[in-house]
């Protein structure tokens, strides 16, 4: 097995991210100087991915605009002799064949992936999440390739979550099979504290075989009313061997205030450019 393609969901409201996300997509929002797709395109090409579709939805054209080339701009920019720049921009509108498609309605994670099914047709996929942000060694969605072309099943990235927090994600039942791996063998989407199957989550990567599209399209509408990807997973686990990975790396999740002040701080550290200005300005701040 070879996974050679990647979804990124991006179509969501981003309701969390009010008033920004009103007319910004969430998914622009800049984050240490660039917008936080850009660094999830990116750990996609770093796993050796060069065939991406993002999920998108009205209003958020602005993703397309980004992956383009923009030709006013570059003439602008050569006019003024800043080549160095064009070059960076031309660099991010090659960085991967990048199709785009609308999700019409927003059902949902689950019937976002839906989308996917023509431009994967029976090829496993990655799937990484439009606003979790990773920084890690190895890019995230490398290492969970690693597992699934190994073991040839899917594998979705985990990590341990505070039992108070546990109730905002998926909760997995697993059974440990050593270095970080598990055998999946439950899934339950924002569980109460009485249905929770263990404290770890699956935070915003996936590699997935082809076989959750069926359990797709027959998904009723889960927690929340949406058409969750999770009740798909809980079926797909049952059906083909699904793995766990407790992944390297520290995951942000730009989509809240919070995550995304987090995010913007620990990019801009690792930043050369500006961590030295960063550091200084702290601080000289009186806090
Ligand atoms: P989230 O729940 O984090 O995104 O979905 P959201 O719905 O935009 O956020 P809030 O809760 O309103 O603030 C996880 C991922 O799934 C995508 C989102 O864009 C995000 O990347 N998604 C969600 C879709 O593509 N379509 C949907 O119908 C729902």
């Amino acid at each position: 097995m070879k996974v050679k393609k990647a979804v990124i969901p991006a179509a969501g409201f981003g309701t969390r991210m009010l008033p920004a996300a009103k007319s910004v997509p969430k998914e622009m929002i800049c984050i240490a100087g660039k917008p936080a797709i850009h660094y999830i395109v990116k750990e996609a090409v770093d796993a050796g991915i060069e065939d991406i579709l993002i999920i998108t939805s009205r209003g958020k054209t602005a993703i397309e605009d980004y992956f383009d080339y923009s030709p006013e701009l570059e003439m602008r920019l050569e006019r003024s002799g800043k080549l160095e720049l064009i070059e960076e921009l031309h660099a991010i509108a090659d960085m991967a064949n990048i199709t785009f498609i609308r999700q019409k309605e927003l059902k949902g994670l689950g019937h976002a992936v839906m989308h996917a099914r023509s431009f994967t047709g029976d090829e496993p996929f990655a799937v990484l999440l439009g606003d979790d942000i990773m920084r890690s060694e190895t890019p995230v969605t490398k290492q969970l390739v690693e597992q699934a072309e190994k073991y040839s099943c899917s594998c979705v990235g985990v990590k341990k979550v505070e039992t108070s927090e546990i109730s905002k994600y998926c909760s997995l039942g697993v059974k440990a099979l050593g270095d970080g791996l598990f055998d999946v063998q439950e899934l339950i989407e924002k569980p109460t504290p009485d249905k929770v199957l263990s404290n770890y989550a699956i935070l915003g990567r996936y590699v997935l075989t082809s076989g959750i599209y069926d359990l797709l399209e027959n998904a009723k509408p889960g927690f929340g009313g949406e058409i969750q990807l999770t009740d798909a997973l809980n079926l797909l686990c049952r059906k083909e061997r699904m793995l766990a990975l407790e992944f390297e790396g520290e995951r942000f999740d730009s989509g809240n205030i919070c995550g995304y002040m987090e995010a913007s701080i620990q990019l801009a550290l690792a930043n050369p450019e500006i961590s030295d200005w960063l550091k200084n300005y702290m601080k000289g701040l009186d806090i």
